[in-house]
């Protein structure tokens, strides 16, 4: 994507951030992000006199006035968190529901050629068949995916009768540099990363052997820009393809690091989903090729998290 005029809703997150570097090279860009969960230090490095912020919240600012002349819309700013979302249904709902129809009719009025809408694995819930393809049912869990479930429907809708080009991607686990591990409801990579790194024993929830697709940040990056330049619309899964233990990853990120240290096993968490990975092949079909070399960006993940220590 060059010379165009791109805005990112929580484009200070950990994914908005990495995909506003991957833009900055050749792009004008302008940021809305209430740094709720994200922070102007994830971009610190950037060129910013082709970036422009807004610290306001989506649901507030006057979006039609951010989105003036823009030629794509990247809609990822969220509360982001399943548990966040089970404590406090009405604040996920006002964001990612009421925040995304706002989202969305600002794009309406502007013109804008495509709005890309981050949605999440976790709108399939505990699902029948494995891999997961876009034709298994959703099955909402949480207040979370009942968001995500919703915020694709009114894409669609407004695709359909408003003709406003839209695409969500459902991303699995994300990971890779930036990703915080300090908030309460942090990933598990940069948990054991943290945890590892202060010589701390990591929590694994249940037995372990539950499985997750987890797929770099870079590669998300990528699968963005493949579905604004490409004419699809709908849902894609984003994920790897590959499914690992949660008892692997820890010995993957325990090797890299290259410290002995062993997990405490506690209670399997209530709602928690045993297997996930993704089927790709619809992705595929919009240029996606994530590369699998896990352990290369495990080490390098890790290295950008002993710098911040
Ligand atoms: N990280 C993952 O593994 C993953 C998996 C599936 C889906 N997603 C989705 O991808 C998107 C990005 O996730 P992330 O991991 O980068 O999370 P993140 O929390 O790092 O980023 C979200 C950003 O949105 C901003 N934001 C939140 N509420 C806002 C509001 N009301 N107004 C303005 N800005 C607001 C936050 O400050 C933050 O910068 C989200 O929509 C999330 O639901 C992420």
């Amino acid at each position: 994507m060059k010379n165009k005029k791109v805005a990112v809703t929580g484009g200070l997150g950990f994914i908005g951030s990495h995909l506003v570097e991957r833009l900055n090279e050749n792009n004008d860009l302008v940021i809305v992000d209430n740094q709720s969960s994200g922070n102007i230090k994830n971009i610190q490095d950037l060129d910013f006199s082709r970036i422009d912020t807004d610290f306001g919240d989506i649901t507030r600012v006057n979006l039609e006035r951010i989105f003036e002349d823009v030629d794509y819309v990247y809609h990822m700013a969220a509360v982001t968190s399943v548990p966040q979302s089970v404590n406090d249904p009405l604040r996920s709902n006002e964001v990612n529901i009421t925040g995304t129809l706002k989202v969305l009719e600002a794009a309406k009025k502007c013109g804008v050629k495509k709005l890309i809408f981050s949605s999440s694995s976790a709108v399939y819930g505990e699902t029948a068949s494995l891999p997961i393809s876009e034709k298994n049912p959703v099955n909402p869990l949480s207040p979370y995916a009942v968001t995500k479930v919703t915020g694709e429907l009114y894409c669609t809708l407004y695709s359909e009768i408003y003709d406003l080009p839209t695409i969500a991607l459902r991303y699995f686990n994300v990971f890779g540099p930036k990703q915080d591990p300090e908030s309460q409801y942090a990933a598990v990579i940069p948990i054991f990363i943290d945890k590892i790194l202060k010589n701390q024993r990591p929590v694994i929830y249940g037995d372990g052997e539950q499985t997750r697709d987890f797929v770099n940040v870079k590669e998300v990056v990528d699968a963005n820009i493949l579905a604004a330049e490409s004419n699809e619309t709908g849902s894609y899964n984003i994920g790897l393809g590959k499914s690992t233990t949660i008892n692997y990853l820890f010995e993957m990120i325990k090797e890299t690091m290259k410290k002995d240290i062993k997990p405490v096993y506690k209670n399997e968490r209530p709602g928690e989903i045993k297997h996930s990975v993704a089927d790709i092949s619809k992705a595929r079909s919009l240029g996606y090729s994530p590369k699998n070399d896990f352990t290369d960006e495990l080490t390098e993940t890790v290295e950008w998290f002993k710098k911040l220590n």
